[in-house]
């Protein structure tokens, strides 16, 4: 097995080069939003939903294939995510993955419609036929991330976060909104990394959920973290909008200490969850500690 950083690297590497062959080109009309998508996704970003998937892909024996389609799709749907969050109704941040906001380099109406259009071709992408021979489980997958992106999943948890600026959440319903607006994407990464596999078993899957539902939210922990510690130059995103936007966060609510060692307790449970996959879990695990311990 190679070592992590080549291994990431090269998936890195193969989310760019799917990405952009399935971008419609900056030659093609509209031009203007065409060049804003691929602004919004190319070039940037930890690919840690690609990542995911790929890991959970090798686990269960899926092709890589397949698996950069499963992958290209959550990635197009969390920068159409990050787009919109950007935007001034949002958190009216002006920097991401160390450029101008698309609302910045480009305008407001195409932010949104960037993000429209980077949504639908998520899901034109997951329907490819290539992408599976058993037309239930393509359909199945289809279902699976448009319940990850939707208001129960990823743009559920955004409104929460709206709803909750000023507000002092319980630690229960601080988890709820991170479970949605976070969690849900790159659960839904792992699990259609395996379901690109022809048959996933399902004992399998549940524990690669399991695993998925802890290592999403501790995602989200250290996120909140990062924008408490980090500097913006690091994090190629303004450091300290939570506190500015008046966003609860784990910091918030539980204090640096607590919440630095509810993202380990949270990466113990991930790595307890794979167990039960031995030495072949050892690509998942390897993802657990980066995500726990980026700096990023
Ligand atoms: C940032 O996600 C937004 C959250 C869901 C916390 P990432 O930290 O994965 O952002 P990129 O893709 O690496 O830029
Ligand atoms: C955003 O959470 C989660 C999304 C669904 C985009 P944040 O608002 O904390 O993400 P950043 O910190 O701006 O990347
Ligand atoms: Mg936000
Ligand atoms: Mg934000
Ligand atoms: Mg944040």
């Amino acid at each position: 097995m190679s070592d992590f950083p080549s291994w990431a690297a090269r998936i890195q590497a193969r989310t760019e080069s799917v990405l952009s062959t399935l971008l419609p080109s900056v030659d093609v009309a509209p031009q203007r939003l065409h060049t804003a998508m691929r602004y919004s996704i190319l070039g940037g970003g930890k690919r840690v939903r690609p990542l995911l998937a790929h890991a959970a892909g090798e686990l269960f024996g899926s092709h890589a294939d397949k698996v950069d389609y499963a992958a290209a799709a959550v990635e197009m749907i969390h920068a159409y995510s990050l787009v919109h969050d950007d935007m001034p109704c949002m958190d009216d941040d002006d920097l991401r993955r160390g450029k101008p906001s698309c609302h910045k380099q480009f305008d407001d109406a195409t932010a949104l419609l960037v993000g429209d259009a980077l949504q639908s071709l998520a899901f034109q992408t997951l329907a490819r036929p290539e992408l599976c021979k058993d037309a239930q489980q393509q359909m199945k997958m289809i279902h699976l991330l448009a319940i990850a992106s939707g208001s129960r999943g990823m743009a559920g948890g955004q409104a929460i976060d709206l709803a909750s600026v000023g507000i002092s959440l319980t630690q229960q319903e601080l988890e709820f909104m991170h479970i949605h607006k976070t969690g849900a994407l790159i659960r839904a990464a792992a699990l259609l990394g395996a379901y690109c596999a022809e048959a996933p078993e399902d004992s399998r899957l549940q524990a690669l959920d399991r695993y998925a539902k802890c290592i999403g939210l501790a995602f989200q922990v250290v996120d909140d973290i990062l924008d408490n510690q980090a500097d913006t130059a690091t994090l190629g995103k303004t450091a300290g909008k939570d506190a500015e936007n008046n966003k609860p966060t784990y910091v918030t609510i539980l204090g640096l200490a607590r919440a630095k060692e509810f993202a380990r307790e949270l990466h113990t449970e991930a790595l307890d969850s794979i167990a039960p996959f031995g030495a072949d879990g050892q690509r998942l695990a390897q993802l657990a500690d980066f995500i726990t311990e980026r700096s990023f």
